[in-house]
């Protein structure tokens, strides 16, 4: 049977592997992209070829320019085509635009391919970043698909940015770059005598310490570095006086308005082929970019590193697999919600919606959580790097820039916290708590400190900040940046935090005992009782959990609140964090329902806000049902899915995580705009007229969360220290599902059975090939901790426990 592409539709699908997504027309709603890194440079690349590049950092290190404009979508690095007769194309289709005869870009894991046919040259242009050096290769493979010899000119183009350089100050930036043209090298240098950033040596005086190049495998016929020579006065990226010429003004030097734009002019007879490879990077020094230029002038070279991109992306995304009845889950889970995570949030830190470069302290430490089954020690990196930016009083920065480490230390009440979260869910897929002992130092000491010490720090200074009824001060906002005036006279106070405090705390208390620290642990557990009970007292709203409090005393999420009434977050935790009782799990949850879930998932809160509230903060400025505004934010949607499958509701936890996934929102691509392979930050609410538009993608701390929740809470796949617990909570229309993942080092491939349509419950256990007793009366059944690198096939049968 010939393979079937997967999840067709107007504007694409899914290979029928599942790796690739195929968009087959370039007029998408908005640019699909693809952000492509290795962990240090990196680039976006839209349907349209359009994109930047950077390295490092994608704020203070940006090699190329882009303006963040997602209508056009017309800026980018661009390679033109012309032939004898005056026909002008893109082999990206931007930006000329012009109507291929046939179009199709494929991005991938670390690549994109957009293949085309334009006047008879059909042209495939593949991009990628190969895996360790500072650079991107693209290889353009042309074909004369018509009957006639034709002489075709190829002409790129790029403009320069060198570092920081707003867009209203492109005038005072430009007269620091200097450009040449290298011939031996078949390259363009760039280099520019200011980076404004701060630096031992003073804010205004440093270079950019980088060779920026881009060459060419033909030996070009002409270059030009001026962009007025190459577009002509007034003349416009679409039809470029440069790329129309029989050759480029050759110009270079310290006075122009810079670019990059090589020309190679050649003939292709009927049915001829030709490749050439293109470079662009930024270098640590005029031989880097030299070597790497010259490397890839060699076809051989370029393929041998997208191949070997190919084997890195797929030991990162094959470690661990799930087959279920589901194939939209299947896909996210297995590919692109870890791809996500990884090139998007952690590597690139950057895309089309939002350019970062930044760390998020809260938001890649939660992001790293993707590698716990994967990798772990890059969990663990994460968490040791978080640790070393933060302050001796516990507090930490709310970001931060690599190469610069100037940060915005704020008084978000929740960010520190994370440490500890992150640290305890290393501990329980890892069983490793000797991390607690790995030092680190602060930022404004430089003495090391244990990472225990920097966790409890972390939650010594939230206990501190209670108010007299014993509630966490919410401060310039809690996870939810957009609360960012509610507290700002440190009195209001927040619901969630309490709930994300006590979930720390339980956990804490038995890390500490392993740890040997029995009086914290007794500590912890005391104020973990403390904070429980004053969440249930004051907290609590009759049906459901207030959020937060002004600091005029005033509540959020009541249903006192016309606007704003109620909140999820202050929900799912109480779950998540086991605050609530069994009872009142199931009445959140019910609220949950009832007034928050709609056709795109649940909302952040109902009903939005629809005037701006001085003491709430911005997220009452957002129009309503955008954003954290009352619109689905899908970040806090997925702990809708945990908390359903926590408390055994296994239809509204498949639900909700099929509501949110890209795949099945993106079947109605003309109301949801946005790419169907990766999440979105958010999708507007019922209060928008853009009713279910997603927006924000790839930029969004969900893509981590929604595989963990998947994994997790549905199929409840549960790494704890005692060992992987095996606790599903499934449609009960499900018959079979197997997921394979690694466990401290041993493989473990789980088939889990269903014949009487449970829900959750396991009744039966087999160990390679051998009947395991099972004693325990939960839901679901522990499997025991074997040595590693060994392989063990466990089969897991579901029905009522043994009691
Ligand atoms: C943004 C922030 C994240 C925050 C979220 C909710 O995504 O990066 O840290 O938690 O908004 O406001």
């Amino acid at each position: 049977m010939p393979e079937q592409n997967l999840f067709p539709g107007k504007y694409g699908y899914f290979s029928p592997d599942g790796r690739e997504y195929v968009i087959t027309d370039p007029r998408t709603p908005r640019p699909w992209i693809n952000v492509i890194s290795n962990g240090d440079y990196g680039l976006t690349f839209s349907q349209g070829g359009s994109g930047y590049s950077w390295r490092t950092d994608a704020q203070l290190n940006r090699l190329t320019r882009w303006e963040q404009d997602l209508l056009r979508d017309d800026w980018g690095k661009y390679i033109y085509l012309t032939d004898e007769a005056g026909h002008c194309w893109s082999a990206g289709w931007k930006p000329v635009a012009a109507e291929p005869s046939e179009y199709r870009c494929r991005h991938g894991f670390g690549y994109s391919i957009i293949e085309s046919r334009n006047f008879g040259i059909r042209s495939v242009f593949t991009i990628f970043v190969p895996n360790d050096e500072p650079c991107e290769v693209w290889i353009l493979e042309l074909k004369n698909t018509s009957k006639r010899t034709r002489r075709l000119r190829l002409t790129t183009y790029l403009e320069w940015c060198l570092g920081v350089a707003p867009d209203w100050h492109r005038e005072f930036h430009r007269t620091f770059i200097e450009t040449e043209f290298d011939r031996d090298a078949q390259a363009i240098l760039a280099r520019k005598r200011l980076w404004e950033i701060p630096t031992a040596r003073g804010h205004w005086n440093a270079s950019w310490n980088y060779v920026g190049f881009h060459g060419c495998s033909l030996p070009p016929n002409s270059f030009d570095t001026d962009k007025e020579t190459f577009l002509g006065r007034y003349g416009s990226i679409q039809r470029p006086r440069g790329v129309m010429g029989t050759s480029l003004a050759g110009r270079s030097g310290k006075w122009l308005d810079p670019i990059a734009s090589l020309r190679a002019n050649f003939v292709l007879r009927p049915g001829e082929e030709r490749v050439v490879c293109f470079t662009l990077g930024a270098a640590g020094s005029l031989e880097q970019a030299r070597d790497i230029a010259q490397k890839y002038q060699s076809q051989e070279s370029a393929k041998g590193a997208l191949a070997a991109v190919g084997q890195r992306w797929e030991t990162l995304l094959g470690t661990t697999s799930v087959t279920t009845p589901d194939p939209a889950l299947d896909l996210m889970v297995n590919y692109w919600l870890k791809y996500q995570a990884i090139s998007g949030r952690i590597w690139g830190r950057t895309a089309y919606y939002q350019t970062g470069g930044a760390y998020g302290f809260r938001d890649q430490l939660q992001d790293s959580q993707v590698f716990l089954p994967i990798d772990p020690a890059r969990t663990r990196d994460q968490i040791l790097l978080h640790a070393r930016h933060q302050f001796k009083d516990g507090s930490v920065y709310h970001w931060w820039h690599p190469i610069t480490e100037v940060g915005l230390h704020n008084d978000m009440s929740d960010n520190l916290l994370w440490l500890p979260f992150v640290a305890a869910n290393y501990i329980a897929e890892t069983g490793e708590v000797a991390v607690l002992r790995d030092r680190e130092p602060f930022l404004d000491d430089s003495a090391p400190a244990t990472l225990f010490e920097h966790c409890h720090r972390a939650i010594d200074r939230v206990w501190a900040k209670r108010s007299p009824r014993g509630l966490p001060l919410i401060g310039a906002g809690d996870w939810n940046d957009g609360l960012s005036a509610v507290g700002l006279d440190m009195k209001g106070e927040s619901v969630w935090l309490g709930h994300f405090l006590h979930r720390i705390l339980l956990d804490f208390s038995d890390i500490a005992v392993r740890l040997g620290e029995r009086n914290r642990s007794v500590e912890y557990r005391g104020r973990a009782d403390l904070i429980r009970e004053a969440l249930n007292q004051e907290g609590w709203d009759g049906e459901w959990y207030w959020r937060a409090t002004k600091d005029s005393g005033e509540k959020l999420g009541s249903k006192e609140n016309k606007e704003g009434m109620i909140y999820l977050n202050a929900q799912t935790w109480a779950v998540i964090a086991d605050v609530a009782d069994e009872t009142r799990a199931g009445q959140v949850m019910d609220a949950v329902e009832r007034y928050l879930e709609h056709k795109a998932g649940p909302l952040l809160l109902v009903p939005a806000y629809q005037t701006p509230d001085a003491n709430i903060g911005y997220l009452s400025r957002y129009a309503p049902g955008v954003r954290e505004n009352g619109g689905v934010y899908t970040h806090a949607a997925t702990w809708a899915v945990l908390a359903a499958g926590k408390i055994g509701r296994g239809e509204m936890a498949y639900r909700l995580f099929s509501k949110i996934n890209p795949i099945v929102r993106g079947r109605k691509p003309d109301e949801y705009f946005a790419e169907p392979y990766v999440t979105p930050g958010n999708i507007d609410g019922p209060d928008s007229p853009h009713y279910g538009r997603g927006g924000w993608t790839w930029y969004t701390g969900s893509a981590a969360w929604l595989f963990r929740v998947a994994m997790e809470g549905i199929l409840g796949i549960r790494p704890t220290t005692e060992g992987l617990l095996i606790d599903p909570c499934i449609m009960p229309t499900w018959k079979v599902f197997r997921v394979r993942r690694k466990f401290r080092g041993a493989l473990y491939d789980i088939e889990v059975r269903n014949p009487s349509k449970m829900i959750a419950g396991v009744s039966a256990l087999e160990i390679d090939g051998v009947t395991v007793h099972i004693t325990s009366r939960s839901r679901g059944v522990l499997l025991p901790v074997f040595p590693p690198e060994t392989d063990h096939r466990v089969v897991v049968t579901m029905g009522k426990p043994w009691r």
